[in-house]
């Protein structure tokens, strides 16, 4: 795996260099990572103020402007690192799951490129681009370990023994952690994506003010459900007037209760597998009050958190390349049928020994 950061080699055999392109959402991002130097340049532009007028991502939107954006930020990555197409050991996309048609725009524009350049292409899958973008920092979580992933799409726990070997311990039943965060969010007049607004909102709240209800806390296992906390801010929003302290309780307790929950279960993990590492990534993991919790909760039982730096917690294409260059590594690409997967399950995937190789390279 590569270093964290740009070291000085002089070998005259060039390392391994990766080209990532990420599309899958409201992101669209290029990075170069190089197996000996490490990431030498990540792109990114965020769509959040083209669908912030719609509450939400609109995909047909979402995918035209990934459409305009990625070649620029493409040029911008391998000009940066000082890389010409050719050299690359590969390019690595993010094949699923999400908006079909975001996908498709990153696919076909990756796949099309190496094609172009003779070299081989590879899909990623996203949340494996997640699980693994802390091997991207200069002190990266050792295997096994538990990975709580916490984002807008998904809220999972999952048994991580190596790169490519994952096993499903726990997911929500409903809505994902951070869809939680901005439908509540929402409720309470905050503008898109309303995560990070509710967090800061809750700062000046009153702990303890309000409660609102931690569905699966008391029941063994898991599984989350947080699609009852929305319907209980909704009643609590019409049962009372919206006051600018009753907005900040109201964001108080919908932060507690699902960091609560994301707490108590990510710790009932690492009693499960006797694991002593928990990895947290996607966007829910930059929330500050997840992290304090997480952190003395794993101190207190002699348990380490690792985290991504908070720009790869979000959607970024430098954890894309990280999964890509551990599969080409491996000696897996795809041919040149562009496959995507709207849905695709993490489980599914070869662990990287067994993994099968593809034809060769076109
Ligand atoms: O991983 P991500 O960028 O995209 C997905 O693949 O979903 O995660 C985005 C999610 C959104 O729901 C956003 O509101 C949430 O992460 N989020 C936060 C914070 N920052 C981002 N939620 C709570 N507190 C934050 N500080
Ligand atoms: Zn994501």
């Amino acid at each position: 795996m590569p270093a964290a950061t740009a070291g000085t080699d002089c070998d005259t055999v060039p390392s391994m260099r990766v080209l990532a392109i990420e599309s899958s959402c409201d992101e669209s991002a290029a990075a170069v990572l190089d197996a000996d130097a490490g990431l030498l340049a990540h792109e990114l532009h965020s769509q959040v103020p083209l669908h912030r007028e719609f509450g939400g991502v609109v995909p047909e939107l979402a995918s035209r402007d990934h459409v305009r954006r990625l070649l620029p930020l493409v040029h911008r990555a391998l000009d940066e690192s000082g890389t010409a197409g050719p050299e690359l050991a590969g390019v690595a996309y993010t094949a699923g799951p999400g908006l079909i048609g975001a996908l498709l725009t990153g696919a076909a524009l990756a796949r099309s490129l190496a094609y172009g350049w003779r070299v081989p292409a590879i899909g990623v899958h996203h949340l494996e681009g997640h699980l693994l973008a802390p091997l991207l920092e200069s002190d990266p979580p050792p295997f096994p370990h538990v990975a709580l992933l916490v984002s807008g799409g998904h809220t999972l726990l999952i048994e991580v023994s190596a790169i490519g070997a994952y096993r499903l311990l726990g997911a929500t039943r409903d809505d994902a952690a951070g869809e939680a965060f901005d439908k509540s969010a929402k409720l309470l007049g905050l503008p898109y994506p309303g995560g990070p607004q509710l967090a800061a909102l809750a700062e000046r709240g009153r702990p303890g003010a309000l409660s609102l209800p931690r569905p699966m806390l008391d029941r063994p296992g898991l599984e989350f459900s947080f699609s009852g906390l929305k319907t209980a801010v909704l009643h609590a929003v019409r049962a009372q007037p919206l006051t600018e302290a009753r907005r900040a309780d109201l964001a108080h307790a919908v932060q507690e209760a699902i960091v609560a929950t994301l707490t108590a279960k990510a710790l009932r993990a690492l009693d499960d597998t006797g694991h002593d590492t928990l990895v947290v990534s996607g966007g829910v993991g930059a929330n500050r009050e997840l992290r304090a919790r997480l952190g003395a909760a794993a101190r207190a039982r002699g348990a380490r958190v690792y985290y991504p730096r908070v720009e790869f917690c979000t959607d970024n294409a430098a954890m894309i390349a990280v999964a890509g260059m551990a599969r080409l590594e491996a000696g897996q690409h795809d041919g040149l049928a562009i496959d995507t997967h709207a849905r695709w399950p993490l489980a599914s995937l070869a662990p990287l020994a067994a993994a099968a190789a593809g034809p060769p390279p076109p």
